[in-house]
């Protein structure tokens, strides 16, 4: 396991959890996948996994940032998730793991280190905020 969820990761909305938590559980796929030691090819089914978290964040971001526009969120603190937003997914469509095929462990070892440290930062340090945000609105 590469990254796990831990109570503080909470955004005190279920739905932005549940899928927060899903994007974990494919980041640690990857990762079992990529510590197997038996000699079988996984790699394929590392690339399928890492389209699917692909696919699903881009479907998790769309639905945070229409969040924010139903729950009237700043435009500042908007601004700064939908640059996140677009940096992540320009970063991830950049890497082609068919392209590196000759190095495939240190590949998918610099990629998984890379997703569980960007999307602890985007929970911990921006998501939350959203969080906060929701629960001093409706929680007064
Ligand atoms: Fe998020």
């Amino acid at each position: 396991m590469i990254i796990k969820w831990k109570p503080e990761f909470s955004c005190y909305d279920s739905t932005i959890d549940e899928q927060h938590k899903k994007m974990i559980d494919m980041i640690n796929e990857m990762n079992d996948l990529s510590l197997y030691d038996d000699h079988i090819d996984r790699y394929d089914s590392i690339v399928e996994v890492f389209g699917r978290l692909k696919d699903y964040t881009v479907y998790h971001f769309n639905h945070e940032e229409k969040l924010f526009e139903e729950h009237g969120y700043d435009s500042f603190n908007t601004k700064i998730q939908k640059l996140e937003h677009k940096g992540f997914v320009n970063k991830v469509t950049s890497i082609n793991l068919y392209d590196l095929d000759e190095n495939q462990n240190e590949t998918i070892m610099s990629v998984l280190d890379f997703l569980s440290k960007w999307l602890e930062h985007h929970i911990l340090d921006i998501d939350r905020k959203f969080g906060e945000f929701l629960r001093e609105k409706y929680e007064k």
